[in-house]
């Protein structure tokens, strides 16, 4: 896979701003359905506030568009927690079709559970169980990197990052809070996508960015789509010395 493309943001309000124009842009390219990949975490709750309101939310061609998450807390869709839940209340909730959103199911009796039922909704979204690299599975896979140089509920040292097979996989504790089982798409599943963009802002980021600058072979620098990866970064979060 490429290596990722680096986009420099003056702060956090315009890297929201920016990555709002790449989530018009993809959508722009695909005159079908178009299939986006959310996360979760703090990182991207500017961008879903961005695309709930003017002018975004009347440019989006909600009928055309469907919402996926790259992982979940295992915990009901009623807790604050849940992922998908802060993304629908954030931006989806009535600009959205209800079939159009697609949670990770945390009604199972476990994770694991919770993980084969998304893979097979996943799999009949896209009309097959193998991924051909000739027709990605999202337009958009959003990501965050978490301090440990995490992505999705993909950890360092966790076997969920080795997995090569299965699309979607459960992760039976996390190494950052919140300290809940999590549900995680796997590094293939993810991959297999047009654009994969990293939103990583603030001074909290500084440290686990120099890592990943540094080439620290960490789930977040693994996580690259067979397309375009693009890390879009605010000036707090530059290592020292390439600030400028
Ligand atoms: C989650 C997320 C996630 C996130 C990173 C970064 O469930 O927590 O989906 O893995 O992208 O943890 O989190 P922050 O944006 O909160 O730093």
């Amino acid at each position: 896979a490429e290596q990722p493309k680096l986009i420099v943001a003056a702060d956090a309000e315009a890297l929201a701003q920016a990555a709002a124009e790449r989530v018009m842009a993809r959508i722009a390219a695909n005159a079908g359905r178009i299939a986006i990949c959310l996360t979760g975490g703090s990182s991207p709750k500017k961008l879903y506030q961005l695309l709930g309101g003017a002018p975004w939310r009347g440019k989006i061609p909600w009928d055309r568009v469907h919402w996926f998450i790259g992982d979940e807390r295992f915990v009901p869709d009623s807790d604050p927690l849940n992922n998908m839940a802060v993304a629908r209340a954030t931006f989806l909730d009535g600009n959205a079709p209800a079939g159009h959103i697609h949670p990770i199911p945390t009604t199972a009796d476990n994770p694991d559970r919770s993980a084969e039922a998304y893979a097979l909704e996943l799999q009949a979204f896209y009309g097959s169980e193998s991924l051909d690299p000739a027709r990605p599975l999202f337009d958009l896979v959003l990501m965050g990197a978490g301090p440990d140089g995490h992505t999705a509920s993909l950890f360092p040292g966790f076997p969920a990052i080795e997995e090569t097979e299965r699309w979607v996989v459960g992760v039976p504790k996390a190494n950052v809070a919140p300290f809940v089982p999590r549900v995680s798409l796997t590094l293939p599943a993810l991959a297999s996508c047009r654009e994969m963009l990293f939103e990583i802002a603030g001074h909290d980021k500084q440290a686990i960015l120099t890592r990943l600058f540094n080439g620290e072979t960490l789930p977040a620098l693994r996580a690259r789509s067979n397309g375009e990866t693009v890390w879009l970064v605010d000036r707090a979060a530059l290592p020292e010395g390439i600030r400028g």
